[in-house]
């Protein structure tokens, strides 16, 4: 057995910790990129062992999501017909947790602004949806680290996501550093055009956008709190302008389930693909754990949505909902009026 991603992609978190690959699930790494170069990285106990376990036609226990999706008959990450190598001809990277937005789904570890709210919960006080941990903000990009990413002798991609890939102050100088045929992909939050990066990129042969939209107008605006639709729509039409690969990557959700058919309508009539991403965890925010009148109404994802609901978690997405209500002194019933309706919130 063999994996692309061991072999020929560098991955790095946006706390700068190198994963295995980005859905691997091994515990936390000790290799960073504030200690670690990628020789390092790649020589480490738990990227040589995996290497081995390959070669040995066994899966590494980091593999599992990979493993119980073959095992399932489904086609895995590791599957997935795209050419990597030779050499390490892959990055994806998140350059920290600067983010401008407060999606209700995200964590304080992935978004500067999750995370304020986290600890603004905290400081007067009140339960926070993600516990009493507290987090840093992280920011591991530095110009010696972008020269020694983007000189590796045979990239051909770079994938960029945080964070706000958009964010990072050294994105217009890391993005200068690369060479006009590596392909740049990026997943970001479409709130943000920099004058500077745009230009930057129409050099490049191929850029691929992915925007995170989570729904059309006022379930995008709730969901991914901080974000207007209007200006993300004309954002993606001004980077629609140049980019070779556009689409959409909705995180499905239970407040988005419903949605399905005004983003499907919206990417067919202005030719965009979708890449749905299924939201996992928060549970409470699983569409396995929607209300019946939701799921009964679902078009989309019936693999999904066809599991046992977990009436405990339909309590707490109540109790969090209502948290965020008050700290933003807003009503989802003004936003997503049928999923309020779903669980009962006046
Ligand atoms: C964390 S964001 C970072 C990149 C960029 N800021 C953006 O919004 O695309 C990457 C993706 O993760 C998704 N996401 C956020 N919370 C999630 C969760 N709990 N489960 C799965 N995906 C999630 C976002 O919607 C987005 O599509």
């Amino acid at each position: 057995m063999k994996c692309k991603y061991l072999d020929h992609q560098i991955c790095v978190r946006t706390t700068g910790e190198y994963r295995l690959c980005c859905i691997s699930v091994e515990q936390q790494n000790k290799e960073n990129v504030t200690t670690h170069n990628i020789e390092q990285w790649r020589n480490s106990k738990i990227h040589t062992e995996a290497r081995e376990k390959f070669a040995n036609n066994e899966w590494p226990d980091a593999c599992a999501k990979c493993r119980i999706q073959e095992e399932q008959g489904q086609e895995s990450q590791r599957q997935k017909p795209r050419q990597y190598g030779p050499g390490i001809s892959h990055l994806d990277l998140r350059f920290g947790s600067n983010c401008n937005l407060k999606c209700t789904m995200c964590y304080p570890a992935t978004s500067s602004s999750v995370n304020q709210d986290h600890k603004e919960l905290l400081k007067r006080g009140l339960e926070s949806p993600w516990g009493n941990e507290q987090f840093p903000n992280y920011d591991w990009y530095t110009d010696e680290r972008g020269d020694w990413l983007a000189s590796l002798p045979d990239l051909r991609e770079v994938y960029l996501t945080g964070g706000e890939p958009m964010m990072v102050k050294g994105l217009h100088s890391f993005l200068k550093k690369l060479d006009s045929s590596v392909e740049i992909r990026f997943n970001t939050n479409g709130t943000i055009i920099n004058p500077n990066v745009y230009e930057e990129l129409k050099r490049f042969e191929t850029v691929n956008m992915c925007f995170s939209i989570d729904g059309i107008g006022k379930v995008n605006d709730y969901i991914r709190w901080g974000s207007d639709w209007k200006s993300i729509e004309q954002n993606m039409f001004r980077w629609a302008e140049f980019v070779k690969y556009k689409s959409i990557g909705p995180t499905v959700q239970v407040m988005n389930i419903l949605d399905g058919h005004n983003l499907e309508q919206w990417a067919k009539q202005h030719d965009f693909e979708i890449w749905p991403n299924m939201l996992y965890n928060p549970q409470y925010f699983n569409v396995k754990n929607a209300p019946d009148t939701i799921k009964s109404q679902a078009k989309y994802f019936p693999e999904w949505v066809s599991q046992d609901a977990d009436e405990e978690q339909q309590k707490l997405f109540v109790k969090v909902i209502h948290t965020f209500d008050k700290l933003r002194n807003t009503k989802i019933n003004n936003y997503i009026p049928e999923v309020a309706e779903a669980y009962g919130i006046n």
